[in-house]
């Protein structure tokens, strides 16, 4: 079995959780935060070494006010004590997202969880918040302008630099929650040669199994068939 190196979550499914139970959306939304730890700790003991997870995107600001505000009122009241729990662990926390119209505060606690964990080697979590794949690419492509970078030095390894993910190794597996085919603007320079699976649990639900049965499934996809030729 090949264990990807790199898998990204796009946790979706958090409100149809809630509203299959009778609950507010929010009470979704909290489970999910919660789950994360619970996943990002099955893979790690599947030894899969870096996890992105899709938390929150450029578009989803569209969201009702008090919706948005739940999510990013619960990321800056829990974000502290979730870094310094992967900091025990030996994790490297990673942000991937603009700062655009994140409260000075939270954008504080990101640099702040980035640099305390920065030296750490036993897996990384990168945390696609305020994340947009295209936002992403105009930002490398400002900065690598801004650089004087000549139009022959570029390269697709040089334009890799400059996103948010340049210490992360290129996506293996993706894995959306909650049954929909879409890729959501998500990673989309880092997924170029990516397996997609599509689980139907929804965020707070997914299982050990499921997670499991991705990796297998990837592994068919993408070693399984002897005419495969690239
Ligand atoms: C994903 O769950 C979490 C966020 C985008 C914040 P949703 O909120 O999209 O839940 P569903 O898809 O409506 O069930
Ligand atoms: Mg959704």
């Amino acid at each position: 079995m090949v264990i990807p190196k790199h898998v990204a979550f796009v946790m979706d499914g958090n409100g149809r959780w809630a509203q299959a139970q009778g609950l507010p959306r929010s009470a979704g939304h909290k489970a999910g935060y919660e789950h994360i730890p619970t996943v990002l700790e099955i893979c790690f003991d599947l030894d899969i070494q870096v996890v992105s997870g899709y938390v929150w995107s450029t578009e989803n600001w569209n969201r009702p006010k008090a919706e948005v505000d739940f999510i990013v009122r619960s990321l800056e009241k829990n974000l502290s004590r979730f870094v310094g729990e992967l900091h025990q662990r030996g994790v490297r926390f990673v942000h991937s997202g603009t700062h655009d119209r994140l409260p000075t505060k939270i954008v504080e606690l990101l640099k702040n969880g980035a640099s305390l964990t920065k030296d750490n080697q036993s897996g990384v979590f990168n945390l696609c918040f305020n994340y947009g794949g295209r936002t992403e690419i105009v930002e490398a492509v400002q900065r690598i302008l801004a650089a004087d970078v000549q139009p022959n030095e570029l390269s697709e390894e040089l334009l890799g630099e400059y996103l948010w993910t340049h210490s992360l190794p290129d996506v293996d597996l993706v894995v959306r929650t909650g049954g929909d085919k879409r890729l959501s603007n998500f990673l989309l320079w880092q997924t170029a040669h990516a397996c997609l699976y599509i689980a139907d649990s929804y965020w707070p639900a997914i299982s050990r199994q499921e997670i499991e049965f991705a990796v297998s499934y990837y592994n068919e996809v993408m070693f399984g068939r002897s005419e495969k030729q690239v």
